[in-house]
């Protein structure tokens, strides 16, 4: 062998070496990188206290025999306000259930678990409403606000009379065949209310309407199923089948909103004025859903700098079919809850009655609810999303540092940080000796002020004979003062809706109130419990109620 053959075999044999040291190297900085991450998670974690775990897979023995909620109400009431769980050797679970702490990490824990963005995208494809990480959402969060809240402000009347008009009018129909369930009733009503503010008032009259809740419905059942793989089973057909109900929604998606244009066009051609009820520009752009250049925006919807346009990897539609989805399944659950509550609650519910007369006969505008003036409506909303939140858990992680409480405690990166809010919104210390029960009285002060006669009553439960919302001087409290109402979250990644979903569903209650008494079906279940089905609580077994006509 030549001389250059062998210095060429050596230096090729060294390159080798040197590649394989290189890689050697590389692999076990990284893998010293992620033990070194580990024991800092251990011993970080160290500090919290919770059950002791003697498995290396951590309590997932103990959370396959009971639910987490369970675990985790028995292990606050041992270990105290803050306890850790093990879900495995590198998932730590941290649960908060003091309202002050709960309220400092939810503003500073921006982030959300991955598996939430996943649900979504995986169903919706990429948007900028639903992600994981706060950067990646936060304009549109701002945008969606805007335009939600300032409909709030301009209008009178969030439901316009024609949303109200539609769900009567199934009403009447459901009214006709006797008794209803109560969750096919509120399916509806969230969904015409929901898709007419995001769609505008070509919803109504839209044909699909139906195959689209449908398909919501379908899609709900199995989004956390098939989000929970951590690799996407391409291999599985009934991920296939998923994907194409997911397909399905998104097309009907996209021929709604062309409905919605050509509905646009043709009455900015016969009239600008009536733009404001029809068009569904504003909150399309705020959604981040198409964006039709040939239809005039009118100036008093939406400025031109919240015109935010979808970035390079967002899904068009993917937004509005992911506020569709949250809205529809969050809202039913809602109105599902208070249609159950005035059915056993006959005295509240012939309160609030009187309260719909008295506010309408000083009303000047006939045709519209002023629900701001109801306030023991309200305050049945409020406590009716109390006692029945849309899940068991809020969720949180800090993806990038470490989160260090008020108290002293820290929280290392990636630790998935949950709040127990059922939990949380049925603890005695924060609401009473009634904690457990209905009693919206709670969310009314008297007086004028929230006196310390009606603070105390509703801490024991006892404050139905001292606020009487008929007494003009009766107020109602802010839910939000009060830390441990968590509804709709709280922080940097409370829900959006939450204003408009409290107005328009009191709206909607106004109007059926007014026309109709809600009575349980005799030998229907009188005490339904929450449970958790497509993606939300319900009240199951969903109790059967009966519209009956008022005589007015
Ligand atoms: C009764 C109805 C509803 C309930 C109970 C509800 C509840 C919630 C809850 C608990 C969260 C998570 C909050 C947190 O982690 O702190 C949330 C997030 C959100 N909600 Fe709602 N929601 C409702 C209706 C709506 C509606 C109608 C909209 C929009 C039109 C909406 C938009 C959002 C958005 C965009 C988020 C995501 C915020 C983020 O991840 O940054 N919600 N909602």
């Amino acid at each position: 062998m030549s001389s250059s053959s062998i210095l060429l075999r050596d230096y090729a044999q060294w390159e080798l070496n040197a590649f394989l040291w290189i890689s050697l190297i590389t692999i076990t900085l990284l893998l010293l990188k992620k033990v070194v991450k580990l024991f800092t998670l251990w011993f970080q974690a160290k500090s919290i206290p919770g059950p002791p775990c003697s498995s290396f897979y951590g309590h997932t023995y103990l959370l396959s025999r009971r639910s987490l909620t369970e675990v985790l109400s028995q292990s606050h009431d041992k270990y105290g306000s803050i306890v850790k769980l093990w879900l495995g050797p590198t998932k730590l679970l941290v649960s908060i259930k003091e309202p002050v702490l709960i309220k400092e990490m939810l503003l500073k824990a921006e982030d959300k678990l991955p598996l939430t963005g996943r649900a979504f995208s995986l169903a919706f494809g990429q948007s900028s409403l639903f992600a994981s990480s706060f950067d990646k959402v936060q304009k549109r969060r701002e945008s969606l606000a805007l335009e939600l809240n300032g409909r709030l402000l301009e209008r009178e009347n969030v439901i316009p009379t024609k949303v109200v008009d539609s769900v009567m009018d199934r009403i009447n129909g459901i009214m006709g065949k006797g008794s209803s369930d109560c969750k096919v009733v509120s399916q509806h009503m969230a969904f015409t209310m929901l898709g007419a503010t995001i769609f505008g008032d070509a919803f109504l009259a839209w044909s699909k309407a139906t195959v689209y809740e449908e398909l919501l419905m379908k899609i709900a059942k199995d989004a956390c199923f098939w989000a929970s793989y951590s690799v996407t089973p391409f291999w599985k057909r009934g991920f296939w089948r998923y994907q194409h109900l997911c397909t399905r929604l998104r097309c009907l998606t996209q021929d709604i909103v062309q409905q919605c244009c050509k509905n646009c066009k043709l009455f900015c051609h016969l009239d600008q004025s009536t733009h404001n009820e029809t068009s569904n520009t504003g909150m399309e752009t705020a959604l981040g859903g198409p964006s039709h250049s040939d239809v005039p925006v009118p100036d008093n919807l939406f400025s031109e700098k919240l015109n935010g346009n979808l970035n390079a990897r967002e899904e068009p539609c993917g937004n509005l079919m992911g506020v569709m989805f949250h809205g529809y399944l969050t809202t039913a659950g809602l109105i599902g809850n208070i249609l159950a509550r005035l059915a056993t609650h006959q005295e509240i519910q012939d309160k609030i009655y009187e309260e719909i007369i008295m506010v309408r006969k000083g009303s000047v505008k006939q045709e519209q609810q002023s629900v701001d003036k109801m306030l023991l409506l309200l305050a049945t909303v409020y406590e009716s999303a109390r006692l029945l939140p849309a899940g068991p858990l809020l969720q949180r992680c800090s993806l990038k540092h470490d989160l260090t409480l008020k108290n002293g405690v820290t929280i290392p990166t990636g630790a998935m940080l949950v709040v127990p809010v059922q939990l949380v919104q049925m603890d005695k210390c924060s609401w009473g000796s009634d904690s457990c029960q209905f009693n919206p009285y709670r969310f009314l002060s008297a007086n004028g002020k929230q006196s310390d006669k009606a603070c105390n009553a509703s801490l024991t439960g006892a404050v139905k004979e001292d606020v009487d919302p008929r007494e003009t001087s009766s107020v109602l409290k802010d839910p939000n003062d009060n830390a441990a109402f968590l509804p709709f979250g709280s922080g940097s990644r409370a829900c959006v809706g939450q204003k408009f979903v409290i107005h328009g569903v009191a709206t909607l209650f106004a109007s059926l109130l007014e026309r109709y008494e809600i009575r349980l079906r005799a030998g229907s279940e009188e005490n339904p419990k929450a449970t958790m089905n497509n993606c939300v609580y319900q009240l199951l077994p969903s109790p059967e109620i009966v519209f009956v006509r008022r005589n007015t």
